[in-house]
Parts: C-alpha cells; sequence; structure tokens
C-alpha cells in the first residue's frame, strides 16, 4: 500500500552526534554508501516520500555537511546544536523552522540511509487514522541500547518509549524498539518537547519523553513496524560496510527488474544513480561509480570500471576496460582489454580493442584504433584536443601527440609518432624505413659458431 500524503511534510534531520565510532574526520553523516553520503540518501528519502522542506541540525562541522547537502539539494535548511543535549533538544534547535510550519512533521537520523519512502509513507499515514504522533519501530534481533516501545497487546496503541538504560527488568525483556523515526501534527510538537526534561540515566532530553507526556494530554500516538534492516543505524565502519551490501543487493535488484542481466549480481557494485538500459547484461566483476548511464543492449565484460560517463546502445566494453568521466561511447562501437577512455567522446562503430589510452579525443565515427595506441594529451602543464576522423585507421604502436588531427579516412602506420596533422585520406608514416640483408643471419651464425669452438679448444 502506498499512501499520497495530503498535507504539507517537513523533515527534521538528526545529524549533530559527533559519531566518534567512526575514527574519522570526516563527520559521519558524510560517509558514502552506493557512492551518496548517508545524509543526502536520507533527504531523498524524505523528499520521495511527499516531504517539499528540510531542515539538518549539525553539530560542529556545520559548514562541510551543509557543503555536501548543497551539491546535491536545493533549499535546505541547516540548524546547528552546539552541545548535543539530547534529541529532543536536537529537534528544538529547529524551533524557528517548527514555528512558522504547519502540516506534518517527520523526524529522521542522518545515520539511517536505508529506509524506503513507502515505509515514510506508511508511517505518515498513521496520522490520517486519527494519531497525533507515531513512531517507527522494529522487532530487534538484539535489543540491547535501543529504547523500548512500550504498547498495548495487539501493539496498535503507543504506551511510552523507554530508553535502555532507564527500563526495568521487566522492561528489558520488550524486543519492540524505537528506529528514532517519528511523525508529528506541527500543532503538538513544541508544547510537547518544551516539557521534556532531563532527569534520566543519560542527563539527556529525550526526544522518546514525548509519548508519555502526549498520553497524559489524551493525545493518541500510534505505532508503524518495519523490517529491522530498514532501520540500520550506521556508527562504526563495520555498520557501514553492512549498510552499503544492504543498498548494493537493493540496487541490483532495482535493474535487474528493469530488464538488466548480471550474471553473478553480487559481484556488481552499483551506485545510486546508475542507469542501465534493457537486455544490457553484465559479466562478473564490474564497478559502477557515479554519473554513469548505459543505454540498451550493451555488452559490459567482466572487470571493467565506469565513471560518469555514457555508453549508448549496442557498444561491446571489456573485460578489462576503464571508461573514465566525461566519456560518451558512441553505438555499436568497441572498446577492448586494457584500454583506458577518459573525456573523450568515440562516434558510432569505432573500435577501440586493445592496450590503448585515449584522452581529450574525438574519434570518428567506425575508426580503427589499432592495439597499444597512446594519445599522448598532456605535456606535464596543460591537456591537448586529438581528432580522429570518421574511418581512420590508426596502426598499432603509434603514439599521437596532442594538439592532433588525423583527417576522415586516414591512415596512421603502425608505430609511428604523428606530431602534425595528416590530411584526409592520406597514410603518415615516421618510422625509419625498412631494409634487408640476404643471408646475413646465416653469415652471423657460422662466425660465431666458429669462435665458440675456438675458445673451447683454447681452455681445453
Ligand atoms: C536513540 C533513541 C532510542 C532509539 C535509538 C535508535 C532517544 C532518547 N533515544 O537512542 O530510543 O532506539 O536512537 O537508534 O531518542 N542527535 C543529535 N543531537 C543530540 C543527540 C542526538 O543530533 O543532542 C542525533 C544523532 O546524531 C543521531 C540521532 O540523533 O543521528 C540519535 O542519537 P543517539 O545518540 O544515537 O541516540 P541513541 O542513544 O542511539
Ligand atoms: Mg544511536
Amino acid at each position: 500500500m502506498t499512501h499520497q500524503p495530503k498535507d504539507n511534510i517537513l523533515s527534521i534531520i538528526l545529524a549533530a552526534g559527533k559519531g566518534t565510532r567512526m575514527q574519522s574526520s570526516l563527520p559521519k553523516v558524510l560517509h558514502k554508501i552506493g557512492g551518496r553520503a548517508m545524509v543526502n540518501h536520507v533527504i531523498a528519502g524524505g523528499q520521495a516520500a511527499g516531504s517539499k522542506h528540510h531542515v539538518v541540525v549539525v553539530g560542529d562541522q556545520a559548514e562541510q555537511v551543509a557543503q555536501a547537502i548543497s551539491a546535491e539539494h536545493e533549499n535546505i535548511q541547516i540548524f546547528e546544536q552546539h552541545q548535543q543535549l539530547g534529541t529532543a533538544h536536537a529537534v528544538l534547535s529547529t524551533r524557528q523552522a517548527i514555528e512558522s510550519f504547519h502540516g506534518t512533521i517527520l523526524i529522521l537520523y542522518g545515520d539511517t540511509p536505508l529506509i524506503q519512502p513507502q515505509t515514510l509513507q506508511r508511517l505518515i499515514a498513521k496520522l490520517d487514522e486519527g494519531n497525533d504522533l507515531a513512531v517507527l519501530g522494529f522487532e530487534a534481533a538484539d535489543p540491547t541500547g535501543y529504547g523500548r516501545l512500550l504498547t498495548n497487546a495487539d501493539q496498535t496503541d503507543l504506551i511510552a518509549i523507554r530508553e535502555h538504560k532507564d527500563a526495568s527488568a521487566n522492561e528489558l525483556k520488550v524486543n519492540l524498539c524505537n528506529s528514532g523515526v517519528f511523525v508529528f501534527r506541527s500543532e503538538h510538537l513544541l508544547g510537547l518537547l518544551d516539557r521534556v526534561e532531563n532527569n534520566n540515566a543519560k542527563s539527556e532530553y529525550y526526544l522518546t519523553d514525548v509519548v508519555e507526556i502526549a498520553k497524559a494530554d489524551g493525545l493518541r500516538t500510534g505505532v508503524l513496524i518495519c523490517p529491522e534492516q530498514e532501520v540500520l543505524g550506521v556508527n562504526s565502519r563495520a555498520q557501514l560496510a553492512v549498510a552499503e551490501n544492504v543498498l548494493q543487493r537493493h540496487l541490483r535488484q532495482q535493474i535487474m527488474e528493469n530488464g538488466v542481466t548480471l550474471i553473478a549480481p553480487e559481484t556488481v557494485f552499483l551506485s545510486y544513480d546508475t542507469s542501465i538500459g534493457r537486455d544490457t547484461l553484465i559479466e562478473p566483476n564490474v564497478v559502477f561509480h557515479t554519473g554513469v548511464c548505459v543505454d540498451e543492449n550493451v555488452h559490459i565484460r567482466a572487470f571493467s570500471y565506469f565513471e560518469n560517463c555514457h555508453i549508448q546502445n549496442n557498444c561491446i566494453i571489456g573485460p578489462y576496460a576503464r571508461i573514465r568521466p566525461e566519456s560518451v561511447i558512441g553505438s555499436d562501437a568497441k572498446v577492448g582489454n586494457f584500454v583506458e577512455i577518459k573525456k573523450a567522446v568515440v562516434d558510432q562503430g569505432a573500435k577501440i580493442n586493445h592496450l590503448t589510452y585515449i584522452g581529450d579525443a574525438h574519434i570518428g565515427s567506425n575508426a580503427n584504433v589499432g592495439a597499444g595506441t597512446i594519445v599522448c594529451n598532456y605535456d606535464g602543464f596543460f591537456k591537448y584536443h586529438t581528432e580522429i576522423g570518421a574511418n581512420a585507421f590508426i596502426g598499432s604502436n603509434s603514439s599521437l601527440v596532442a594538439p592532433v588531427k588525423i583527417g576522415d579516412g586516414a591512415f596512421v602506420g603502425s608505430g609511428s609518432v604523428i606530431t602534425k596533422d595528416v590530411a584526409p585520406d592520406a597514410l603518415s608514416l615516421t618510422r625509419a624505413s625498412q631494409t634487408e640483408k640476404e643471408d646475413w643471419a646465416h653469415k652471423f651464425r657460422t662466425v660465431q659458431m666458429r669462435e665458440k669452438e675456438r675458445r673451447k679448444s683454447d681452455e681445453a
């Protein structure tokens, strides 16, 4: 069931925690899964659930977090929480945003990047069912450390949330735990938060205390239960790897549903934005960094590596190809083993089959670039452009010293170092011409064998 929210939605994303266990100088929420910072996954999840307004609560590295967010999202408000006095205090640090907003308020954590938009929509729907607030819960395999959801017998009514450190022996037996995700009607939130106190085991202002306060006010409080995997929080590098694994499985599943064949899905690594067309076949051990678009019916052979590039229909790429940023490989082109392509446009039907470097270049349609061709695009200071015309033929083991232009249909003789433009349909070669000395090898061998015999008899 998906639910189209009727209301205006504001997401408040808590991300001020220090993230000490990451052992990192990078703020925790900027660590990436699927090539995207966790906090940006959370914002995108909120957006996909229908949220139009987002505020993020950050700690002392506010500027760095704000920068990473604004690289991907517009109009995100950042609030600084200078001292981390608890989750209720964190939400209260956005008071100004809450005061000026009317609608549904969603509370999310910046380090919990795997929640599905449909789950958030179902949680929001709890308000339409008559609740004034609702919390997302899960049955924990190991509930240690989590807040426990204390409910009525059929888990429809939430009575209180008890933090682990404050729980009685009986409450600790409860496996139903708080994910931290809440949804509120805006009109109640500040009134509830302002009454939260910090007389508990951690001397923190707990957001979870709003449940009992709401109950005492006669408000209705609901629960939605989701799979534990969706609310996995990342506190350490090991948990980051688990989250990456969950996301990768999800991304692979999605592209297979879209009509892509993965021979060994568990060996193909995708980014959050990888786009792959129908009937493309991907062999084992292929990596897609961000910004990659592969069109239809492409065959990607094993051990190939892609970054920010576009591969058009019916290409054959790899094995062991590396396609670097700002490259476009036109339809029906072939890029073979140990070929590196950087910032180059390869037109339709061109072939670059073996052991080649192409950078800052344009390769015309149906050109053939022979084995071992190197485009020398860099002089240690600047980069220069190389143009290879349509139907041109570059002989093996040639160096093309940029800037240089090979005309349409021209030939470059194998082993040449080309430093000047080549006219269309010309042949250009720069190697020494071939000479031959008749019977030379036979004479050489005869002389050397005789000398060897002489030295042997001298020694005896
Ligand atoms: C919190 C919940 C607990 C729940 C658990 C789920 C409370 C009191 N407890 O506990 O019920 O089971 O999450 O993982 O809410 N943060 C701030 N400022 C603060 C404190 C926290 O921004 O002052 C942020 C953190 O960066 C983090 C999130 O809020 O993203 C949760 O904080 P954390 O300290 O991890 O809470 P837990 O003790 O794990
Ligand atoms: Mg936590």
